[in-house]
């Protein structure tokens, strides 16, 4: 797609590729991925018209090699592109969106734990999982191991979960800011929007604050309205996560 002023932007781990131009992202794939890039679409549009901060859908292309999903630019800086100094409001403002995310009623689409799980089971039978996503400490076991951890903490995670809408790739580079105020221009990236476990999103995010901002993210956990949170719970979703790509 590239050429026609069309650039290809070079981050991202999925098979979709997402290309630039103007003020709109072009995110495509072949018909392998239809199906899952027609219900990013869908979720898109949805959220755009919650009113929380989010791309909105531009046009959808389809076509017998594929489809394209082209969304307005959000304003802004990917949180990964924030300097030090503003982690702490960016923290606090994430916090508050992701409240608002999570507050949010009426929502079509649902992530239950069940299908995730299955997805995880069916990655791991087939040998895809990325080393990459994984942390030292997992990378000594099999990901058969790994995926029978999870399944042994299942029942644990399941009991007395309160489910809400989840952005289900809640990391910094799926994040807008604007650099001045710090409020969150966008959510993008939301193939996986659904009802699911809160505990699904703050596991992502504190563990990215973690790593990528080496920030404790007790700012965001109380913007967020958990200062303490389960940590058994978000043990449990940091494992699964990785486990879903491939
Ligand atoms: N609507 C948008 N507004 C601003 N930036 C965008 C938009 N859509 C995509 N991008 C940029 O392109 C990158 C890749 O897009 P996106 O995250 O949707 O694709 P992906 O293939 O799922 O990537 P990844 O595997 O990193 O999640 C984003 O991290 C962001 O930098
Ligand atoms: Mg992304």
């Amino acid at each position: 797609m590239t050429g026609d002023g069309w650039a290809a932007v070079a981050v991202g781990d999925s098979d979709t590729s997402v290309y630039r131009r103007d003020g709109v992202f072009a995110k495509c794939c072949s018909t392998d991925g239809v199906r899952d890039l027609r219900g990013e679409r869908d979720r898109a549009e949805w959220l755009a018209g919650t009113g929380l901060p989010a791309a909105t859908v531009v046009d959808w292309l389809e076509s017998s090699d594929g489809a394209c999903l082209i969304t307005s630019a959000v304003p802004g800086v990917a949180g990964t592109d924030l300097p030090p100094a503003v982690h702490t409001r960016a923290m606090q403002s994430l916090g508050r969106t992701l409240r608002d995310l999570h507050s949010l009623p009426d929502c079509p689409f649902d992530r239950p734990l069940a299908s995730v799980i299955g997805t995880a089971e069916d990655v791991v039978r087939r040998g895809a999982v990325n080393p990459q996503f994984l942390t030292d400490e997992w990378r000594l076991l099999e990901p058969a191991e790994l995926l029978a951890q999870v399944v042994a903490e299942r029942p644990y995670v399941e009991t007395g979960a309160e489910l809400a809408v989840c952005h289900g790739d809640a990391c910094l580079p799926n994040v807008f800011f604007d650099p001045e105020s710090l409020a969150v221009t966008g959510l993008i990236d939301v193939g996986r929007l659904g009802i699911a476990d809160p505990y699904s999103d703050l596991a992502l995010i504190t563990i990215q604050l973690h790593d990528e901002w080496s920030a404790d993210p007790e700012p965001f956990l109380r913007a967020y309205g958990v200062p303490e949170p389960d940590r058994r719970r978000l043990e449990f979703y940091r494992l699964l996560d990785p486990l879903t790509w491939g």
